[in-house]
Protein backbone atom coordinates (compact mmCIF):
# COMPACT_ATOMS: atom_id res chain seq x y z
CA UNK A 1 0.00 0.00 0.00
CA UNK A 2 1.26 3.82 -0.89
CA UNK A 3 0.67 6.26 1.95
CA UNK A 4 2.21 9.15 -1.44
CA UNK A 5 0.90 12.22 -1.31
CA UNK A 6 -0.98 11.73 1.90
CA UNK A 7 -0.92 14.54 4.92
CA UNK A 8 0.28 14.75 8.50
CA UNK A 9 -1.92 17.32 9.69
CA UNK A 10 -2.93 15.36 13.24
CA UNK A 11 -2.43 11.71 14.37
CA UNK A 12 -5.86 10.54 12.94
CA UNK A 13 -4.22 11.07 9.66
CA UNK A 14 -2.67 7.51 9.90
CA UNK A 15 -4.67 4.53 10.73
CA UNK A 16 -2.87 2.04 13.73
CA UNK A 17 -2.18 -0.31 11.14
CA UNK A 18 -0.31 2.36 9.16
CA UNK A 19 1.77 3.60 12.53
CA UNK A 20 2.70 -0.52 12.75
CA UNK A 21 3.91 -0.61 9.26
CA UNK A 22 5.81 3.21 9.70
CA UNK A 23 7.68 1.66 12.50
CA UNK A 24 8.63 -1.83 10.88
CA UNK A 25 10.13 0.58 8.06
CA UNK A 26 11.43 3.05 11.09
CA UNK A 27 12.92 0.19 12.22
CA UNK A 28 14.54 -1.28 8.58
CA UNK A 29 15.63 2.62 8.37
CA UNK A 30 17.69 2.49 11.82
CA UNK A 31 19.08 -1.35 11.14
CA UNK A 32 20.29 -0.07 7.30
CA UNK A 33 21.16 3.60 7.21
CA UNK A 34 23.28 2.97 4.57
CA UNK A 35 20.58 1.73 2.22
CA UNK A 36 18.63 4.10 2.41
CA UNK A 37 20.57 6.87 0.98
CA UNK A 38 19.19 7.21 -2.62
CA UNK A 39 15.59 6.68 -1.71
CA UNK A 40 14.67 10.24 -2.13
CA UNK A 41 17.26 11.37 -4.54
CA UNK A 42 16.14 14.59 -6.29
CA UNK A 43 13.51 15.22 -4.37
CA UNK A 44 13.28 18.96 -2.05
CA UNK A 45 11.79 18.90 1.45
CA UNK A 46 10.94 22.92 2.54
CA UNK A 47 11.47 23.39 6.40
CA UNK A 48 9.10 25.86 7.76
CA UNK A 49 9.72 26.61 11.41
CA UNK A 50 8.60 29.50 12.57
CA UNK A 51 8.23 28.25 16.15
CA UNK A 52 12.24 27.53 17.86
CA UNK A 53 12.65 23.45 17.32
CA UNK A 54 16.34 21.83 17.82
CA UNK A 55 14.77 17.67 17.43
CA UNK A 56 12.00 18.45 15.51
CA UNK A 57 13.91 20.19 12.74
CA UNK A 58 17.13 19.16 12.58
CA UNK A 59 15.56 15.72 12.71
CA UNK A 60 13.62 16.15 9.63
CA UNK A 61 16.46 17.80 7.68
CA UNK A 62 18.72 15.26 8.85
CA UNK A 63 16.06 12.34 7.99
CA UNK A 64 15.57 13.78 4.23
CA UNK A 65 19.54 14.05 3.91
CA UNK A 66 20.47 10.58 4.97
CA UNK A 67 17.35 9.50 2.28
CA UNK A 68 19.54 11.33 -0.61
CA UNK A 69 17.34 14.74 -0.77
CA UNK A 70 17.51 17.94 -0.26
CA UNK A 71 16.45 21.10 2.33
CA UNK A 72 15.55 24.40 1.72
CA UNK A 73 14.48 26.04 4.99
CA UNK A 74 13.01 29.45 6.36
CA UNK A 75 13.18 29.50 10.21
CA UNK A 76 11.76 33.02 10.89
CA UNK A 77 8.63 34.68 9.88
CA UNK A 78 10.28 38.36 9.91
CA UNK A 79 12.41 36.88 6.94
CA UNK A 80 9.80 35.93 5.20
CA UNK A 81 6.86 37.56 3.00
CA UNK A 82 4.64 36.77 6.17
CA UNK A 83 5.88 39.59 7.47
CA UNK A 84 4.44 41.78 4.51
CA UNK A 85 1.14 40.18 5.11
CA UNK A 86 0.73 37.05 3.03
CA UNK A 87 -1.58 34.64 3.94
CA UNK A 88 -0.53 31.74 4.78
CA UNK A 89 -2.46 30.01 2.09
CA UNK A 90 -0.37 32.08 -0.47
CA UNK A 91 2.67 31.26 1.04
CA UNK A 92 1.46 27.12 0.67
CA UNK A 93 0.96 27.42 -3.15
CA UNK A 94 4.27 29.22 -3.23
CA UNK A 95 6.28 26.86 -1.39
CA UNK A 96 4.64 23.77 -3.27
CA UNK A 97 5.66 24.77 -6.79
CA UNK A 98 9.09 24.72 -5.30
CA UNK A 99 9.44 21.80 -3.01
CA UNK A 100 8.19 17.90 -2.86
CA UNK A 101 6.69 17.90 0.63
CA UNK A 102 6.39 20.78 3.38
CA UNK A 103 7.33 20.29 7.08
CA UNK A 104 5.60 23.22 9.38
CA UNK A 105 5.68 24.58 12.85
CA UNK A 106 3.81 27.38 13.56
CA UNK A 107 2.66 29.28 16.22
CA UNK A 108 -1.08 29.29 15.19
CA UNK A 109 -3.46 26.48 15.68
CA UNK A 110 -4.83 24.89 12.54
CA UNK A 111 -1.85 26.17 10.63
CA UNK A 112 -0.76 23.17 9.15
CA UNK A 113 -4.08 21.93 7.92
CA UNK A 114 -4.23 25.60 5.94
CA UNK A 115 -0.98 24.65 4.76
CA UNK A 116 -1.90 21.19 3.85
CA UNK A 117 -5.39 22.44 2.07
CA UNK A 118 -3.21 25.07 -0.21
CA UNK A 119 0.30 23.45 -1.01
CA UNK A 120 -0.40 20.66 -3.30
CA UNK A 121 2.12 18.72 -2.26
CA UNK A 122 2.18 16.37 1.27
CA UNK A 123 2.09 18.76 4.63
CA UNK A 124 3.53 17.70 7.88
CA UNK A 125 2.27 19.53 11.21
CA UNK A 126 5.37 19.84 13.31
CA UNK A 127 3.13 21.31 15.66
CA UNK A 128 0.88 24.14 15.27
CA UNK A 129 0.32 26.54 18.53
CA UNK A 130 -1.06 24.24 21.26
CA UNK A 131 -3.01 21.87 18.89
CA UNK A 132 -1.00 18.91 17.76
CA UNK A 133 2.46 17.66 17.47
CA UNK A 134 1.70 14.43 15.29
CA UNK A 135 5.60 13.14 14.42
CA UNK A 136 6.25 13.83 18.48
CA UNK A 137 3.70 11.34 19.00
CA UNK A 138 5.35 8.51 16.73
CA UNK A 139 8.17 8.59 18.23
CA UNK A 140 6.84 8.50 21.47
CA UNK A 141 5.03 5.60 20.50
CA UNK A 142 7.83 3.97 18.87
CA UNK A 143 9.44 4.30 21.74
CA UNK A 144 7.21 2.88 24.15
CA UNK A 145 6.49 -0.31 21.48
CA UNK A 146 10.22 -0.79 21.58
CA UNK A 147 10.55 -0.89 25.70
CA UNK A 148 7.16 -2.82 26.11
CA UNK A 149 6.34 -4.56 23.00
CA UNK A 150 2.83 -3.01 22.50
CA UNK A 151 0.62 -0.10 23.97
CA UNK A 152 -2.55 -2.23 24.66
CA UNK A 153 -2.93 -2.36 28.12
CA UNK A 154 -0.15 -0.28 29.51
CA UNK A 155 -0.78 2.44 31.97
CA UNK A 156 0.43 5.80 31.10
CA UNK A 157 0.70 8.38 33.02
CA UNK A 158 0.41 12.40 31.53
CA UNK A 159 2.48 15.21 34.33
CA UNK A 160 2.92 18.43 33.72
CA UNK A 161 1.14 21.07 31.59
CA UNK A 162 -1.63 19.14 29.86
CA UNK A 163 -3.36 22.24 29.04
CA UNK A 164 -0.94 23.91 26.38
CA UNK A 165 1.07 20.82 25.61
CA UNK A 166 0.50 19.87 22.25
CA UNK A 167 2.44 16.87 22.48
CA UNK A 168 0.39 15.12 24.95
CA UNK A 169 -2.75 16.92 23.06
CA UNK A 170 -1.70 13.85 20.18
CA UNK A 171 -0.51 11.34 22.48
CA UNK A 172 -3.76 10.57 24.20
CA UNK A 173 -5.80 10.38 21.01
CA UNK A 174 -3.05 7.79 19.60
CA UNK A 175 -2.77 5.60 23.30
CA UNK A 176 -6.58 5.51 23.41
CA UNK A 177 -6.93 3.84 20.35
CA UNK A 178 -4.43 1.30 21.06
CA UNK A 179 -6.08 0.31 23.93
CA UNK A 180 -3.85 2.52 27.11
CA UNK A 181 -4.86 2.99 30.14
CA UNK A 182 -4.23 7.17 30.80
CA UNK A 183 -3.63 8.96 34.11
CA UNK A 184 -3.62 12.91 34.01
CA UNK A 185 -1.40 14.66 36.32
CA UNK A 186 -1.44 18.25 35.35
CA UNK A 187 0.41 21.10 37.16
CA UNK A 188 -1.74 23.66 39.01
CA UNK A 189 -4.27 25.17 36.52
CA UNK A 190 -2.89 23.33 33.77
CA UNK A 191 -5.61 20.14 33.24
CA UNK A 192 -6.11 19.13 30.18
CA UNK A 193 -8.68 21.45 27.92
CA UNK A 194 -12.29 20.35 28.25
CA UNK A 195 -12.72 19.72 24.54
CA UNK A 196 -9.65 16.85 24.81
CA UNK A 197 -11.35 15.35 27.26
CA UNK A 198 -14.84 15.18 25.74
CA UNK A 199 -13.58 14.03 22.88
CA UNK A 200 -11.71 11.10 24.56
CA UNK A 201 -14.82 10.32 26.53
CA UNK A 202 -17.04 10.26 23.40
CA UNK A 203 -15.14 8.68 20.48
CA UNK A 204 -12.95 5.82 21.95
CA UNK A 205 -13.81 3.04 23.89
CA UNK A 206 -12.80 3.39 27.07
CA UNK A 207 -14.01 5.38 30.25
CA UNK A 208 -13.37 8.83 31.47
CA UNK A 209 -13.57 9.29 35.17
CA UNK A 210 -12.62 12.80 36.83
CA UNK A 211 -11.05 12.39 40.52
CA UNK A 212 -10.67 15.62 42.29
CA UNK A 213 -10.92 14.69 45.52
CA UNK A 214 -8.00 12.36 45.41
CA UNK A 215 -5.90 15.34 45.63
CA UNK A 216 -6.64 16.32 49.28
CA UNK A 217 -4.97 13.17 50.22
CA UNK A 218 -1.76 13.84 52.11
CA UNK A 219 -0.25 10.42 50.85
CA UNK A 220 -1.07 10.90 46.96
CA UNK A 221 0.53 14.69 47.00
CA UNK A 222 3.36 13.84 45.19
CA UNK A 223 1.25 12.05 42.59
CA UNK A 224 -1.34 15.01 41.74
CA UNK A 225 -3.93 12.81 39.49
CA UNK A 226 -7.00 14.48 38.67
CA UNK A 227 -8.39 11.65 36.14
CA UNK A 228 -7.88 8.55 34.35
CA UNK A 229 -9.14 7.13 30.85
CA UNK A 230 -9.50 3.32 31.35
CA UNK A 231 -9.42 1.22 28.60
CA UNK A 232 -11.39 -1.58 27.73
CA UNK A 233 -8.33 -3.95 27.13
CA UNK A 234 -7.30 -3.53 30.68
CA UNK A 235 -8.06 -6.18 33.12
CA UNK A 236 -9.54 -4.32 35.38
CA UNK A 237 -13.07 -3.13 35.41
CA UNK A 238 -13.94 0.43 36.70
CA UNK A 239 -15.28 0.55 40.20
CA UNK A 240 -18.48 3.09 40.95
CA UNK A 241 -16.18 4.87 43.38
CA UNK A 242 -12.93 6.31 40.46
CA UNK A 243 -11.08 7.03 43.64
CA UNK A 244 -11.07 3.43 45.17
CA UNK A 245 -10.55 2.78 41.02
CA UNK A 246 -7.50 4.83 41.04
CA UNK A 247 -5.65 3.28 44.10
CA UNK A 248 -6.04 -0.41 42.62
CA UNK A 249 -5.03 1.30 39.03
CA UNK A 250 -1.48 2.36 41.09
CA UNK A 251 -0.96 -0.44 42.73
CA UNK A 252 -0.29 -1.99 39.74
CA UNK A 253 2.34 0.56 38.80
CA UNK A 254 2.63 2.99 36.10
CA UNK A 255 4.06 1.27 32.43
CA UNK A 256 5.66 5.20 32.07
CA UNK A 257 5.47 8.88 33.20
CA UNK A 258 5.47 11.17 30.74
CA UNK A 259 6.46 14.21 31.65
CA UNK A 260 5.70 17.81 30.01
CA UNK A 261 7.89 21.26 30.78
CA UNK A 262 5.89 23.98 31.84
CA UNK A 263 5.10 25.92 28.25
CA UNK A 264 5.27 29.47 29.46
CA UNK A 265 5.22 31.36 25.88
CA UNK A 266 1.35 29.93 25.83
CA UNK A 267 -0.02 31.40 28.76
CA UNK A 268 -2.90 33.34 28.53
CA UNK A 269 -3.07 35.90 30.60
CA UNK A 270 0.85 36.38 30.83
CA UNK A 271 2.07 35.69 34.50
CA UNK A 272 5.30 35.90 35.85
CA UNK A 273 6.91 33.45 35.50
CA UNK A 274 7.92 32.86 38.96
CA UNK A 275 4.42 32.57 39.59
CA UNK A 276 3.89 29.90 36.92
CA UNK A 277 6.91 27.98 38.22
CA UNK A 278 4.95 27.88 41.89
CA UNK A 279 3.63 24.45 42.40
CA UNK A 280 4.57 23.02 39.16
CA UNK A 281 5.32 19.14 39.66
CA UNK A 282 8.98 18.04 39.39
CA UNK A 283 9.90 14.50 38.80
CA UNK A 284 13.13 13.70 40.52
CA UNK A 285 14.70 10.30 42.04
CA UNK A 286 12.89 10.73 45.16
CA UNK A 287 8.91 10.42 43.52
CA UNK A 288 10.65 7.80 41.14
CA UNK A 289 11.32 5.74 44.47
CA UNK A 290 7.52 5.65 44.80
CA UNK A 291 6.73 1.65 44.02
CA UNK A 292 4.36 2.72 41.62
CA UNK A 293 7.00 3.69 39.22
CA UNK A 294 9.17 1.10 39.68
CA UNK A 295 8.85 -0.26 36.25
CA UNK A 296 8.12 3.23 34.72
CA UNK A 297 9.88 4.56 31.10
CA UNK A 298 10.38 8.12 32.09
CA UNK A 299 9.11 9.84 28.94
CA UNK A 300 10.13 13.21 27.84
CA UNK A 301 9.76 15.02 24.42
CA UNK A 302 12.07 17.38 25.47
CA UNK A 303 13.31 20.16 25.81
CA UNK A 304 13.35 20.20 29.38
CA UNK A 305 13.39 23.27 32.07
CA UNK A 306 13.01 22.29 35.44
CA UNK A 307 10.21 19.60 35.81
CA UNK A 308 12.72 16.81 35.12
CA UNK A 309 15.78 16.73 37.07
CA UNK A 310 19.27 15.82 35.61
CA UNK A 311 20.13 13.42 38.34
CA UNK A 312 17.37 11.29 36.71
CA UNK A 313 19.62 11.04 33.61
CA UNK A 314 21.98 7.68 34.48
CA UNK A 315 18.93 5.99 35.98
CA UNK A 316 18.20 3.18 33.20
CA UNK A 317 14.23 3.95 33.30
CA UNK A 318 14.68 7.47 31.55
CA UNK A 319 14.21 7.03 27.74
CA UNK A 320 13.93 10.78 26.58
CA UNK A 321 17.63 10.87 24.90
CA UNK A 322 16.68 7.75 23.32
CA UNK A 323 12.86 9.24 22.31
CA UNK A 324 15.03 11.95 20.60
CA UNK A 325 17.48 9.58 18.80
CA UNK A 326 14.19 7.66 17.42
CA UNK A 327 12.92 10.77 15.83
CA UNK A 328 16.12 10.07 12.58
CA UNK A 329 14.64 6.66 11.45
CA UNK A 330 10.96 7.69 12.22
CA UNK A 331 10.95 10.47 10.54
CA UNK A 332 13.02 8.86 7.88
CA UNK A 333 10.32 6.29 7.33
CA UNK A 334 7.45 8.77 7.13
CA UNK A 335 9.33 11.31 4.72
CA UNK A 336 9.98 7.88 2.47
CA UNK A 337 6.11 6.68 2.57
CA UNK A 338 4.41 10.22 1.85
CA UNK A 339 6.86 10.68 -0.86
CA UNK A 340 6.06 7.57 -2.32
CA UNK A 341 9.83 6.16 -2.39
CA UNK A 342 8.56 2.95 -0.32
CA UNK A 343 5.33 1.18 -0.05
CA UNK A 344 4.24 -1.22 3.04
CA UNK A 345 1.87 -3.76 4.00
CA UNK A 346 -0.69 -3.10 6.31
CA UNK A 347 -2.74 -5.66 8.35
CA UNK A 348 -5.99 -5.98 6.92
CA UNK A 349 -7.59 -6.35 10.30
CA UNK A 350 -6.70 -3.16 12.70
CA UNK A 351 -7.24 -3.59 16.12
CA UNK A 352 -8.25 0.35 17.23
CA UNK A 353 -10.77 1.36 20.17
CA UNK A 354 -11.49 4.83 18.37
CA UNK A 355 -15.50 4.43 17.68
CA UNK A 356 -16.42 5.70 13.60
CA UNK A 357 -18.37 8.70 14.35
CA UNK A 358 -19.20 10.83 10.98
CA UNK A 359 -19.94 14.05 12.48
CA UNK A 360 -21.91 16.53 10.01
CA UNK A 361 -20.65 19.74 9.15
CA UNK A 362 -21.27 23.20 9.96
CA UNK A 363 -19.81 25.77 7.60
CA UNK A 364 -21.77 29.40 6.67
CA UNK A 365 -20.82 32.29 4.67
CA UNK A 366 -21.41 34.62 8.05
CA UNK A 367 -22.14 33.84 11.18
CA UNK A 368 -20.28 32.20 14.44
CA UNK A 369 -16.34 32.13 14.20
CA UNK A 370 -14.07 30.09 16.44
CA UNK A 371 -13.46 31.41 19.73
CA UNK A 372 -9.96 30.46 20.09
CA UNK A 373 -8.16 34.10 19.39
CA UNK A 374 -4.79 31.63 18.44
CA UNK A 375 -6.75 29.49 15.70
CA UNK A 376 -6.04 30.75 12.21
CA UNK A 377 -9.19 31.00 11.01
CA UNK A 378 -9.18 34.16 13.88
CA UNK A 379 -5.76 35.92 11.97
CA UNK A 380 -6.03 38.44 10.55
CA UNK A 381 -3.65 37.46 7.19
CA UNK A 382 -6.27 34.48 7.10
CA UNK A 383 -9.85 35.73 7.43
CA UNK A 384 -9.72 37.00 4.00
CA UNK A 385 -10.34 33.60 2.58
CA UNK A 386 -11.00 30.86 5.28
CA UNK A 387 -14.88 30.38 5.75
CA UNK A 388 -14.81 29.51 9.58
CA UNK A 389 -16.16 25.36 9.68
CA UNK A 390 -17.61 23.20 12.17
CA UNK A 391 -18.47 19.83 12.97
CA UNK A 392 -21.31 19.44 14.78
CA UNK A 393 -20.50 17.03 17.54
CA UNK A 394 -23.60 16.98 19.28
CA UNK A 395 -27.36 18.15 19.63
CA UNK A 396 -28.23 18.17 23.01
CA UNK A 397 -26.41 20.38 24.37
CA UNK A 398 -25.31 21.76 20.66
CA UNK A 399 -22.03 22.01 20.85
CA UNK A 400 -19.61 22.94 17.42
CA UNK A 401 -15.84 21.79 17.40
CA UNK A 402 -13.78 23.81 15.13
CA UNK A 403 -11.98 21.91 12.05
CA UNK A 404 -9.58 23.98 12.82
CA UNK A 405 -8.07 24.43 16.21
CA UNK A 406 -10.86 21.55 17.24
CA UNK A 407 -12.16 24.39 19.68
CA UNK A 408 -15.74 23.92 20.75
CA UNK A 409 -18.82 26.23 20.29
CA UNK A 410 -21.91 26.12 22.74
CA UNK A 411 -24.22 28.10 20.99
CA UNK A 412 -27.57 29.55 22.74
CA UNK A 413 -29.86 30.76 19.19
CA UNK A 414 -30.26 28.64 16.39
CA UNK A 415 -32.96 28.77 13.89
CA UNK A 416 -33.57 26.53 10.01
CA UNK A 417 -32.96 27.79 6.98
CA UNK A 418 -36.70 26.27 5.64
CA UNK A 419 -38.40 28.95 7.30
CA UNK A 420 -41.99 29.07 6.63
CA UNK A 421 -43.12 29.40 2.38
CA UNK A 422 -39.26 31.40 2.51
CA UNK A 423 -41.51 34.64 3.61
CA UNK A 424 -39.10 37.41 5.93
CA UNK A 425 -41.20 37.53 8.67
CA UNK A 426 -41.42 34.22 9.32
CA UNK A 427 -37.76 33.85 9.90
CA UNK A 428 -37.82 32.83 13.50
CA UNK A 429 -34.59 32.48 16.31
CA UNK A 430 -34.93 29.48 18.70
CA UNK A 431 -33.20 28.61 21.60
CA UNK A 432 -30.44 26.03 20.58
CA UNK A 433 -31.84 23.36 23.73
CA UNK A 434 -35.66 23.91 22.58
CA UNK A 435 -37.75 20.88 21.28
CA UNK A 436 -38.29 22.36 17.69
CA UNK A 437 -33.95 23.00 17.53
CA UNK A 438 -32.81 19.65 17.84
CA UNK A 439 -35.73 18.92 15.06
CA UNK A 440 -33.83 20.88 12.64
CA UNK A 441 -31.69 18.80 9.88
CA UNK A 442 -27.79 19.50 10.25
CA UNK A 443 -28.06 20.96 6.12
CA UNK A 444 -30.36 23.86 7.39
CA UNK A 445 -29.01 24.81 10.50
CA UNK A 446 -28.17 28.32 10.90
CA UNK A 447 -26.57 29.26 14.39
CA UNK A 448 -25.85 32.85 16.18
CA UNK A 449 -22.87 33.83 18.19
CA UNK A 450 -25.48 36.08 20.40
CA UNK A 451 -29.21 36.72 20.19
CA UNK A 452 -28.13 40.47 19.15
CA UNK A 453 -26.51 39.12 16.06
CA UNK A 454 -30.32 36.84 14.86
CA UNK A 455 -31.57 40.19 15.39
CA UNK A 456 -29.50 42.11 13.30
CA UNK A 457 -29.78 39.23 10.69
CA UNK A 458 -33.72 39.93 10.99
CA UNK A 459 -34.94 37.18 13.12
CA UNK A 460 -37.57 37.43 15.58
CA UNK A 461 -37.91 35.46 18.23
CA UNK A 462 -39.96 31.79 18.59
CA UNK A 463 -42.02 30.47 21.21
CA UNK A 464 -39.00 28.49 22.02
CA UNK A 465 -36.53 30.87 22.70
CA UNK A 466 -35.95 31.19 26.03
CA UNK A 467 -35.32 35.19 26.98
N1 LIG B 1 10.03 17.72 21.12
C1 LIG B 1 10.20 18.78 20.32
O1 LIG B 1 9.29 19.15 19.57
O2 LIG B 1 11.41 19.39 20.41
P1 LIG B 1 11.85 20.68 19.60
O3 LIG B 1 10.93 21.81 20.03
O4 LIG B 1 13.28 20.93 19.97
O5 LIG B 1 11.67 20.40 18.14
Amino acid sequence: MTLANRNLVTIDDLSNGEIEALFSLADEMANSPKEQSELCQGKIMASLFFEPSTRTRLSFETAMLRLGGRVISAVDIGATSLAKGESIADMAKVVGSYADIIVIRHPWEGAARVVADYAGIPVINAGDGSHEHPTQTLCDLYTIRKERKAIKGLRIALWGDLKHGRTVHSLIYALARFGATILFCPGPGLDMPEHVLRRLSTEYKGELKKCKNLNQKPERTLFPIDAIYLTPSSPHQLAMLPDISIQVELKAGVDALYVTRLQKERQTPVVKEQELKKGYPVVDKKLLKGKEFRKALVMHPLPRVDELTYEMDTDPRSMYFKQAAYGLPVRMALLALLLGAKEVTIPEKEDSFARKIDYPVYKRESGVRCLNPNCVSNQETEVRYIKPEFKIVSRQPLILRCIYCDHELHPQYVASSEWHQGKLENKKYHSADSHFARKIKPENLIVFASEKEAQARQFKPSSYTKR
